[in-house]
C-alpha cells in the first residue's frame, strides 16, 4: 500500500507563502539581501552604499587588521578546512588556545569550542538534560535554546519573558516533576536587547535546587568591566553554572563555546552529538576569534565596550527624539539603566515593518526586521544595532534617514507607534 500524503506538500502550502509572494512582488522582502563587501559600519549592498545598523559585529572587529591577520595565519598554517570532527582529526592547537583563553575570561574551570553557537546550545542542552528532567526557559530565549531543549526531550516549562514571579511559579511546578531542573536564560535578549535580572534569577533557581545556564551571545565583549557578559555585570559569575557564547557577534567570526565546571565540559566533549558529529570550524574562523578574544581581554577591550554602549545610547536618544517608540533599556531595582548594543524600534504590524524597512533601505540604511516567531505576534520590530566603530557623523546621517523615512511612511500609511 502506498501513501497519498506528500511530505513536500508543506513547501507548497505553508502559512507565509501568500505573504511572501505579495512582499516579493512589491520588493519588500527584508531578508537575504546581498552584501558585496565586508560587514563594516557602512557596507556595499545590492549596488549601493548603506549604513549598517543590522549586524552583531558589536565591536567592529571584522574590520580589524589583527583579526584579519589571525584568520590569515590560521589559513596558511592549517589550510582551508579541517575536514573532520573535533572528536577525530579536527582539533588543533588553535582550539586549545581558544578554550584556554575563553575559560580564563569567563573564570570557569573549562570551556569547549563548537563549530557554531547554535550547536553549542544544542550540544549542551541535548546532553546535560534527559527525558526525566525539566528545563525552565524564558519565553524570549533564543531559538537555539528551544531547539536544544527539544533535542533533550526534557519537560519544557517556559515562563513569561523576564517575569520573576512567573519564574518562581514555574519552578514550583518543575519541582513537582521529579527530575533535575535547569533554568536557561539569555543574558541579553537578542531581539529586544533587554537583560535578564540575573541576581533574582540565580537566587530563585538555587532556592529550588535548579542549575542555571546563561546564554551570553549578545553580552560577551559588551557587558561587564572585563566584557565577560551579563553574569559579570551583575556580579553573579560564581552562581551561574554554565555560560554559553558565540563567536558570531563581538568576536567577529563564527563558532560557539560552553564554559563551566571541568567535569561537565569533559562530559560534553565525549558525549555531545552536535559536537562530535559535525566538522570542526574552518581554521580562519578560529584564528579570527582568537585574535578578537585577545583584543577584548587587552586594555583596548574596555574602550571598545564603552564605545559600543555610548553609540547605543546616542542612537536610542536620537530615535526617541524623532518620535519613534524605542524599546527602553532595562532599569534595575536600584534605578541603573543597562544599555546594550541592540536598539529596537517598535512597529507592531508586520506589513508596516516591511514598508518602513524598505523606505530606510532605499534611503541607505540597513536594519533587521524581526517578525513572529522571533518576537511575539503583532510585535514587529525594526531591530537596529550599533558597532563601536560607528562614528557620530554616520549615526547622525542614519538618524536623518530615519526622520525622512518616517515622514514618507506616515504620509502614506498613517502614524507609527509613538515615543512614550
Ligand atoms: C542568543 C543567541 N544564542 C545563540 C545564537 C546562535 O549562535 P550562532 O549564530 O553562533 O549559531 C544566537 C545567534 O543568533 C543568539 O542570538
Amino acid at each position: 500500500m502506498s501513501t497519498s500524503i506528500d511530505v513536500f506538500a508543506k513547501a507548497r502550502e505553508h502559512d507565509r507563502l501568500e505573504q511572501l509572494k505579495a512582499a516579493r512582488e512589491l520588493d519588500l522582502v527584508p531578508y537575504f539581501r546581498v552584501l558585496e563587501g565586508p560587514t563594516l559600519p557602512v557596507v556595499e549592498m545590492e549596488g549601493r552604499r548603506r549604513i549598517m545598523l543590522g549586524s552583531n559585529n558589536y565591536l567592529g572587529l571584522t574590520g580589524d587588521e589583527r583579526v584579519h591577520q589571525g584568520a590569515r595565519q590560521a589559513l596558511e598554517r592549517y589550510g582551508t578546512g579541517l575536514t573532520g570532527s573535533r572528536f577525530l582529526n579536527g582539533t588543533t592547537d588553535l582550539h586549545l588556545e581558544l578554550e584556554s583563553e575563553l575559560s580564563d575570561w569567563f573564570g570557569t574551570e573549562g570551556a569547549l569550542v563548537f563549530t557554531t553557537g547554535h550547536q553549542a546550545n544544542l550540544g549542551a542542552l541535548g546532553t546535560i538534560l534527559g527525558p526525566g528532567d525539566t528545563v525552565v526557559v524564558d519565553s524570549g530565549d533564543h531559538a537555539s535554546i528551544l531547539d536544544g531543549c527539544i533535542l533533550s526531550r526534557a519537560k519544557l516549562r517556559p515562563f513569561r519573558h523576564n517575569r520573576i514571579d512567573r519564574l518562581e511559579h514555574t519552578l514550583e511546578r518543575a519541582a513537582a516533576d521529579g527530575g533535575g531542573i535547569l533554568v536557561v536564560v539569555d543574558g541579553v535578549f537578542s531581539m529586544e536587547g533587554d537583560v535578564a535580572p540575573l541576581p533574582e534569577i540565580t537566587e530563585i533557581a538555587h532556592r529550588y535546587g535548579a542549575r542555571l545556564m546563561v546564554d551570553e551571545a549578545h553580552a560577551l565583549g559588551v557587558l561587564g568591566a572585563r566584557g565577560a557578559g551579563a553574569s559579570e555585570l551583575f556580579g553573579v559569575e560564581d552562581q551561574v553554572d554554565l555560560r554559553m557564547a558565540t563567536f558570531s557577534k563581538s568576536l567577529a567570526s563564527c563558532g560557539g563555546v560552553i564554559a563551566g565546571p571541568a567535569d561537565v565540559i569533559e562530559y560534553l566533549r565525549v558525549s555531545a552529538r552536535p559536537f562530535m558529529f559535525t566538522a570542526s570550524a574552518v581554521p580562519a574562523a578560529l584564528g579570527a576569534a582568537l585574535a578578537a578574544v585577545r583584543i577584548c581581554r587587552s586594555p583596548e577591550g574596555r574602550e571598545l565596550f564603552e564605545k559600543v554602549l555610548a553609540n547605543a545610547r546616542y542612537l536610542h536618544r536620537g530615535l526617541d527624539a524623532l518620535g519613534f517608540q524605542v524599546v527602553e533599556p532595562t532599569r534595575l531595582a536600584d534605578g541603573t539603566e543597562v544599555v546594550t548594543p541592540v536598539v529596537p524600534v517598535v512597529v507592531k504590524d508586520d506589513w508596516k515593518a516591511a514598508f518602513l524597512w524598505k523606505k530606510l533601505y532605499d534611503l541607505g540604511v540597513y536594519v533587521n526586521v524581526a517578525l513572529h516567531p522571533a518576537v511575539p505576534p503583532a510585535g514587529a520590530l525594526l531591530r537596529t544595532s550599533v558597532m563601536a566603530t560607528h562614528d557620530s557623523a554616520v549615526l547622525d546621517q542614519a538618524l536623518e534617514i530615519f526622520a525622512e523615512a518616517k515622514r514618507a511612511f506616515e504620509s502614506e500609511h498613517g502614524p507609527l507607534p509613538a515615543a512614550s
